[in-house]
């Protein structure tokens, strides 16, 4: 059975990777994960935030030396000992490339152009295979029409792409009013991908405090088909890789992901659940369907049910709705 795939340029074993979790930071767990036969992974996100406030405080106190010492300006501490985080980021890639024979993507997630996008460059430096940008930005602005937030999103990309020259892929959020075009902008604006789709975690109230407090809750199967929906969506039009990211946790799940017309199926929640050897069991299981359905390869069945290659496509559209409503069963005792 031949389970390659190509993803951003990458050949890759299997379509089978572990997005961005604490599992793809330790080398513990990323060597796990090769041995279990993943194809690829991606690094936990380095974030805007923590760019920015390594650089501020790296501001701060060159700025304050100066004033204290104007004559010692060219006795400036060692850079490194005040960039810890981005440090600690960058030797984490060297040493997951040493180890690891599978490609290392990097991941930055941020919101805005400014400096901190020339850190691109840094992870490219340090041997990351590709970079994944994660847009996180919630839109709450009322000043900020939907065209000022995809042009956030398009010049944010942007600025990346001009500091690197490994393949980009973006992870975008479902939240536009229309997938299909900003997925294209990003194409056209050089994205060697796009990763559908980033989950946003929401605030809880606690009745108890009465504060607001964060919510990690891990998915469920439910939620990939959103991304089947659109991924088959989008399979025809757009030139470039598609990557599935939510709700993969079965081979169900990653066998749907690639009919839709996916390149690869990202799992984190299930591998958190379940831990690295999940992977070995739902590759086991993936081979199997594939044998009893006779396809021999990933290539052959990717995109084979995608809108375009559905024999009834308007399924993934409005026609479906109506269908959809019709066909709920109540619980017993509910019926009206
Ligand atoms: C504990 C945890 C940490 C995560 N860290 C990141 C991160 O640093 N950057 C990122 O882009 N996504 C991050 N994610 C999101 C996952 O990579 C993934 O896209 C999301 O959980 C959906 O996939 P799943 O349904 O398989 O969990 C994280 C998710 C979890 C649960």
């Amino acid at each position: 059975m031949d389970l390659s795939t190509q993803y951003l340029g990458l050949a890759l074993k299997n379509p089978l990777v572990a997005s961005s979790s604490p599992l793809t930071w330790e080398l513990k767990s990323a060597l796990e994960l090769q041995r279990a036969g993943v194809a690829a992974i991606i690094m936990p996100s380095l974030f805007e935030e923590q760019i920015t406030h390594e650089q501020a405080k790296l501001e701060r106190f060159v700025f304050q030396q100066s004033l204290g010492h104007s004559e010692a300006d060219g006795f400036h501490p060692v850079l490194s000992v005040y960039q810890d985080y981005q440090y600690r980021y960058l030797n984490q890639i060297k040493l997951l490339k040493q180890q690891l024979e599978i490609p290392v993507i990097a991941s930055l997630n941020g919101m805005s152009e400014g400096g901190w996008v020339q850190y691109a460059q840094e992870l490219e430096l340090a041997g990351a295979d590709a970079l994944e940008l994660n847009i996180y930005y919630i839109a709450a602005n009322p000043e900020e029409t939907s065209e000022q937030v995809e042009l956030r999103y398009l010049d944010t990309f942007q600025s990346i792409r001009e500091n690197t020259r490994i393949p980009v892929c973006v992870k975008l959020t479902h939240q536009f009013s229309s997938i299909v075009s900003i997925a294209l902008r990003l194409q056209q604006a050089g994205a060697a991908g796009v990763s559908l789709f980033n989950r946003f975690y929401q605030p809880d109230i606690d009745l108890e405090t009465l504060k607001v407090v964060p919510r990690l809750e891990l998915s469920s199967s439910a939620e990939s088909l959103l991304r089947i929906r659109w991924i088959a969506m989008l399979r025809h039009q757009l030139t470039m890789s598609l990557s599935m990211t939510g709700g993969i946790h079965h081979a169900e799940d990653v066998l749907k992901g690639l009919l839709a017309g996916a390149d690869i199926t990202c799992m984190c929640s299930a591998l958190l659940l379940h831990g690295p050897a999940h992977i070995t069991q739902v590759l086991e299981q993936l081979n199997l369907w594939m044998m009893e359905k006779e396809y021999s390869s990933v290539e052959q069945l990717k995109g084979s049910l995608s809108y375009h290659h559905a024999i009834n496509p308007a399924a993934y559209e409005r026609a479906n709705y109506l269908e959809v409503l019709d066909s709920y069963s109540y619980a017993s005792g509910m019926m009206v």
